[in-house]
């Protein structure tokens, strides 16, 4: 059985069944397995050689509990902004393995990375060596970076989450590299340490990710040409899941012929995945409020909306969906549309479900940039995240109220 899963007809994360969280602590709530998340982190922890490096990605969820669960499992991370980075910092993580990427690094932001020591910040454009060289003179401190290239890699997932195609802001051109290259003094404040890149997101062939290794590789070479001594290769995150009928992407075989691939040379691999380490590891429970008929169409409104969880809006995307109560209810075919005041507000379509107002349902695999991406809109307040590790519940985000979405304002 799976750390989240249904036995005997009812919803479980691990020892506990859904539905008796949910009385107890309401709806909507995000519930998220430790289990889940070990065994993914596991997954890569496993088949990493001793010196590699795995960055959790902390966008992907941002919460402190997860976090410190993560560090104490031996994570490091990568932030993307200089919030994220105080998050990673509160949570107790180890300084010397996080690594900063990201487009728009301010002044502040790589002040707080220098001040802290941090493995690496992820260079992505000219403009940002300049501002990284200032500020490091400025604090008079040397700073470890990585080139984050663009190795031009096309991945077919959905075309807000690719970042590897030569027209995307993310990472830099083989020009720009050679031009930060051959500027960086040797013994200056800027030391290069390892070259980067992160192609895009819900990939499920692992080769994409070993091209992308092999573009690596020519720019370390071509780096080392002009005295800089590369450590580390920065493979990014970007494994897929299965959602619905998609592969899913295997860090074992990822891992097994990267280290292949590797075997003569002496670089150490970082990686950064998110998705796969938390996606699968959390579900988003919902109530049915009405049941309401709109000519053919017959919908479930459910107190959980686009401002809880967005993917489906934003990138049409597919979570599955389970009842939590299991009533004797017959089969029917549902939209489950939430209650904000968008045409758009719906997440999911045409769904076989035996459920009546006062049910439950939950959405699957919302691990992964779920409740990072929650909104206020509509003055909706966001909801509480659970975490069960076997029998045990533990809040580890309350519900926000009224109070903490007006504070700003008055
Ligand atoms: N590293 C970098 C530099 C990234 O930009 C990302 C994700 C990751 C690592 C982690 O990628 P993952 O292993 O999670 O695929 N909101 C979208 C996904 C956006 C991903 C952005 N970058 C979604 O809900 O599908």
């Amino acid at each position: 059985m799976k750390a989240i899963d249904t036995k005997d007809n009812q919803l479980y994360v691990e020892d506990i069944p859904v539905i008796q969280i949910t009385k107890e602590y309401g709806s909507p709530a995000f519930i998220y397995s430790s289990k889940a998340i070990n065994d993914n982190f596991q997954s890569y922890q496993s088949e990493i050689r001793e010196g590699d490096l795995i960055c959790y990605a902390v966008k992907a969820n941002s919460n402190l509990h997860i976090l410190k669960l993560l560090s104490d499992l031996g994570s490091g991370f990568d932030v993307v902004s200089g919030n994220e980075l105080k998050r990673c910092l509160l949570a107790g993580a180890d300084k010397n393995k996080i690594v900063f990427s990201g487009v728009a690094k301010t002044e502040e932001e790589i002040t707080l990375a220098i001040e802290n020591d941090i493995l690496s910040i992820n260079i992505e454009s000219y403009g940002e060596f300049e501002r990284i060289l200032e500020v490091s003179k400025k604090l008079n401190k040397k700073v470890n970076c990585a080139l984050r290239v663009n190795p031009d890699i096309a991945i077919g997932s959905h075309k807000y989450i690719q970042t590897g195609s030569k027209t995307s802001k993310f990472g830099l051109d083989k020009e720009s590299v050679l031009k930060i290259s051959s500027q960086c003094e040797i013994d200056g404040p800027i030391k290069l340490t390892s070259v980067a890149s992160h192609i895009g997101s819900q990939i499920s062939d692992e080769n994409l990710i070993l091209e992308s290794v092999d573009y690596l590789i020519e720019i370390a070479d071509e780096l080392a040409k002009n005295g800089h001594n590369i450590e580390y290769l920065d493979i990014g995150g970007g494994l897929g899941i299965q959602y619905r009928d998609e592969e899913e992407g295997s860090p074992k075989i990822l891992l097994e012929k990267v280290k292949e691939l590797l075997s003569e040379r002496d670089f150490k691999i970082i990686l950064e995945p998110g998705r796969s380490v938390i996606g699968t590891a959390g579900i988003l429970v919902s109530k049915v409020e009405y049941i309401k008929e709109a000519g053919e169409k017959k919908f479930a409104i459910i107190d959980a909306g686009m401002n809880d969880l967005i993917r489906p809006s934003l990138y049409e995307a597919w979570h599955k969906v389970i009842e939590v109560d299991h009533q004797n209810t017959d089969l029917d075919l549902y939209d489950l549309a939430g209650p904000v005041c968008e045409t758009g507000d719906v997440l999911a379509k045409d769904r076989d479900l035996k459920i009546m107002p006062g049910d439950h349902v939950a959405f699957m695999d919302v691990g992964a940039y779920g409740s990072v991406m929650t909104s206020n809109y509509n003055s909706r307040l966001r909801p509480i995240e659970l975490l069960v590790t076997k029998d045990k519940v533990q809040v580890i985000k309350r519900k926000e109220s009224f109070e903490d979405i007006v504070a700003l304002e008055t």
